[in-house]
């Protein structure tokens, strides 16, 4: 028997979209700043690619913290809490599910409801990318942009380059979250819930 349930409440559709836009433009001007050759390419273009860049990121913050205090203050908080003990356990069960469970029609070990919008996989990864790899990376990106404080760090060390090696790793791990992200999105037919807000239960 499949139900519907109400899981993605207006704020969290459009922190979502707004956040993977963003998401999507500072990936492509990460990129395009990344491969930048001066012999080749105008320095204007790089300027404009770095003001893109960081005006993305400055809305990505402001988004951010839109979602931190939307998960502080309300129930969706609720679904990134997790218990420790035992998630293993629960992660290796949804991820037999779906290298072969899935295609053969089993039950879904994790069914969706009110109380657990995410299996354990989801729930993973979610949490590191919003609680993790996000704010870790919308921080370096700040120092980046206000580097006079990297000033005070001891002569000798580069805090410079070790803040923008800390950021692009950020950025390809985020990367790769949302290729698996959007994988899993599509495979799951989980992409007219985050549109319409209601979920299917199967
Ligand atoms: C084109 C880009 C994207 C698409 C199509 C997409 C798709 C989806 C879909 C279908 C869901 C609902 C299914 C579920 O609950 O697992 C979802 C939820 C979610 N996505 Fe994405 N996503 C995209 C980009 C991103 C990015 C860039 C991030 C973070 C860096 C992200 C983080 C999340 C989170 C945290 C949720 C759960 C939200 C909540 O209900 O609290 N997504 N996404």
């Amino acid at each position: 028997m499949s139900r519907n349930f109400y899981l993605y409440p207006v704020w969290v559709r459009l922190w979502h979209l707004t956040n993977a836009v963003l998401c999507i433009i500072l990936i492509i001007t990460g990129l395009l700043i990344g491969i930048y050759d001066p012999s080749v390419d105008a320095a204007d273009r790089y300027q404009s690619r770095v003001s893109i860049h960081n005006i993305s990121g400055i809305l990505l913050t402001i988004s951010y913290i839109g979602f931190f205090f939307g998960n502080l203050f309300t129930d969706n908080g609720k679904h990134y809490r997790a218990r420790i003990r035992g998630s293993a356990k629960r992660m290796w069960r949804q991820v037999r599910y779906y290298v072969s469970g899935f295609s053969r029609g089993e039950e879904a070990p994790f069914p969706v409801d009110n109380e657990n919008k995410f299996n354990p996989l989801q729930k993973a990864s979610y949490i590191g990318a919003m609680y993790l790899a996000v704010p870790l990376v919308i921080i370096s990106g700040w120092i980046m942009m206000y580097p006079g404080f990297l000033a005070r760090l001891p002569e000798g060390f580069n805090g410079y380059a070790f803040t923008d090696t800390v950021h692009i790793v950020l950025a390809i791990i985020i990367s790769l979250f949302l290729v698996v992200h959007l994988v899993l999105s599509i495979t799951g037919r989980n992409l007219r819930s985050i549109m319409s807000g209601w979920k299917e239960s199967r």
